[in-house]
């Protein structure tokens, strides 16, 4: 990649600093825009360390555009990756107002403040939850967003219509929409990793905490789904693969217009497999008992990544154990995450 400037909102959280990394070390100049609701400026250390390179800081609010101004006016900014948002979809249940003003709200005054400044490349984290209820496995790029069931879900796919809509209008504006699965690892250095702020939603940080001792055991959300095992399935890929994903977008978005792709690895693994996985490869037991179902969970969803490997070149290529080691060091050296 070449030396160039790159915006990216949240770089202070669990993506954006594993992104920070990586585009740092490919020479591209870095300024991480945080209001750390979700992260810890240690993090900034950390990437430091990791790359001997201190990324520029700017704490502040997507939602500021006075502030977004102000950045867009002191660095000769590129390209803009954004990931700052609230993502708790149990949360965005009680709380939907911030979370459409935080993830929709704030994305148009990003975009404004974007097209103020002359910059119109920009890489967006969606999920792979805007295919909605019930679409058929595997999920591919060329189905329809579908119906979502909670307002996280619907503010990516309220994003992802304004991005297209903003695409439309000009063709100037460049955009990439990347369908996340389900990103669990860390560096491994074991210097960042995911570190949740209160009970993990998520099962791979959950697992961990059990495993080094900060949770007693881990509750199975069902186990009477129509899956082998009878767990839910589901697409984990490695952060650092998903980093290399958002520098390979940004690489090739040079011709206008949205692009979408899906992030995974192209294949499912259902939580009991997860399980065993970690204590096979950490050697650490993980106690667990089975849960009512959580509402909402879909049995089994995974990516077709074929498109992202195609026009992207991009390929998940780091293993399970390899996502499970990665983790295991990240939590077991910093059993309190950034807070140690
Ligand atoms: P994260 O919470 O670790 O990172 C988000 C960062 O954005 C945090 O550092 C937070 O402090 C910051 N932030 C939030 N609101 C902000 C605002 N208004 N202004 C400035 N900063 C703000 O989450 P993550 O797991 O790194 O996810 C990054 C993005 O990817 C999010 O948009 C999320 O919805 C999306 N995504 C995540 C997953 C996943 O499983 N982690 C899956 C699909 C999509
Ligand atoms: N699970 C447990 N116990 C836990 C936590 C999770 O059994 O303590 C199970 C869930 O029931 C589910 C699986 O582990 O079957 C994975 O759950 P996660 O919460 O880790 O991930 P989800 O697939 O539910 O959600 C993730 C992101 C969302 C995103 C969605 C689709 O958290 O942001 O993927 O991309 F919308």
């Amino acid at each position: 990649m070449s030396k160039n400037t790159v915006l990216i909102t949240g770089g202070a959280g669990y993506i954006g600093s594993h992104t920070a990394v990586q585009l740092i070390t490919q020479g591209s100049k870095v300024i991480v825009l945080d209001n750390l609701c979700n992260s810890n400026a240690e993090v900034l250390n950390r990437i430091h360390s990791i790359t001997g390179i201190r990324p520029e800081f700017v704490k502040g609010d997507i939602l500021d555009r006075g502030c977004l101004d102000k950045m867009f006016a002191k660095y000769s900014i590129d390209s803009v990756i954004h990931f700052a948002g609230l993502k708790a979809v149990g949360e965005s249940t009680q709380i939907p107002l911030a979370y459409y003003q935080n993830n929709v709200t704030g994305t148009l005054v990003l975009c404004e403040a974007m097209a103020a400044a002359g910059v119109k490349t920009l890489v967006f984290s969606s999920s792979a939850t805007v295919y909605g209820e019930d679409a058929p496995v595997p999920y591919i790029e060329t189905m329809p967003r579908g119906k979502t069931s909670n307002p996280y879900g619907t503010s990516k796919a309220m994003v992802e219509q304004l991005l297209t809509d903003l695409c439309k209008s000009d063709p100037e504006w460049s955009v990439a929409l990347l369908r996340y699965f389900n990103p669990i690892g860390a560096h491994p250095s074991g210097l960042i990793g995911e570190d949740p702020k209160g009970i993990p939603n998520n099962l791979m940080p959950f697992i961990s905490q059990v495993a080094v001792g900060k949770r007693k055991e881990l509750s199975i959300f069902g186990n009477d789904y129509p899956t082998d095992d009878g767990t839910c399935e589901r697409d984990y890929l490695h952060v650092m693969d998903l980093a290399d994903g958002h520098l390979a977008a940004l690489g090739c978005l040079s011709d206008g217009g949205v692009h979408i792709y899906n992030l995974g690895t192209g294949s499912g693994t259902s939580v009991l497999e997860m399980v065993n996985s970690f204590q096979d490869v950490t050697g650490v037991e993980v106690p667990y008992s089975f849960a009512p179902r959580r509402e909402g969970d879909l049995p089994a969803f995974w990516a077709d990544a074929s498109k992202a490997e195609k026009e992207l070149g991009w390929k998940a290529s780091r293993t399970l154990d390899e996502m499970m080691a990665d983790t295991w060091n990240w939590q077991s050296k910093n059993p309190n995450g950034y807070d140690d």
